[in-house]
């Protein structure tokens, strides 16, 4: 653990540098920060005990392990969802295609049941989690673990089934969706 002396010695080499210090965040501004790396979108889903179909549309997505095939996601602490994914076991990752931005739309705000307008793009994947048909990408996973993180929770899944399909991904960067540029 440094000292409180190298601490501050290294705080102000680092002001010195240009940068915010952790003490003066502003979390509008370390947002636009983290903003600055481009994700692709996915839509999340899962299927409760008692049959309840939910889903979010999330970029904190990221491949963890291949042997075993793991990857991770989190959502945040007390979101309308988080219940159904921690009783489910299962949940499926959605990946979506340029075309599919109002989907991203849909499920990134709150309503009772997500599914009533949609349930027609969907078909039923392992443990019942909803799996996007035109999907760019699937992965069906078994919940291996969950851990509270700060302000999330994160989930680990290992992937028991997946699909792909070559077509453009949706991109959101800097708050906002956009396309990958065509190779020059
Ligand atoms: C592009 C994009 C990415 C998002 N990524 C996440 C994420 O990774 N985790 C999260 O908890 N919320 C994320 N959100 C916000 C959730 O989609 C939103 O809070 C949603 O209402 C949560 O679903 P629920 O209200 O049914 O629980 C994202 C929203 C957008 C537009």
């Amino acid at each position: 653990m440094p000292s409180n002396a190298s601490r501050k010695g290294c705080q102000e080499r680092c002001r010195a540098q240009g940068g915010v210090m952790t003490s003066d965040f502003d979390p509008r501004d370390f947002r636009s920060a983290l903003g600055k790396f481009p994700t692709g979108v996915c839509v999340i889903t899962t299927c409760g005990p008692d049959g309840k179909k939910e889903g979010l549309t999330a970029n904190s997505f990221a491949s963890v392990s291949l042997e075993p095939p793991i990857v991770s996601w989190s959502i945040r602490n007390g979101a309308p969802s988080l219940e159904t994914f921690l009783a489910s076991g299962y949940f499926c990752i959605n990946l979506l295609t340029i075309d599919q931005e109002a989907l991203s739309s849909h499920f990134c705000r709150p309503k009772v049941d997500k599914f009533e307008e949609v349930l027609h793009v969907f078909e039923m994947g392992l443990g019942r989690s909803p799996r996007l048909i035109d999907a760019l990408a699937t992965f069906e996973c078994e919940c291996l673990s969950h851990h509270a993180v700060g302000d999330h929770i994160v989930f680990y899944g290992t992937v028991r089934r997946y699909r792909h399909r070559d077509v453009d991904p949706l991109v959101f960067h800097g708050g906002a969706y956009c396309r990958v540029a065509a190779p020059h």
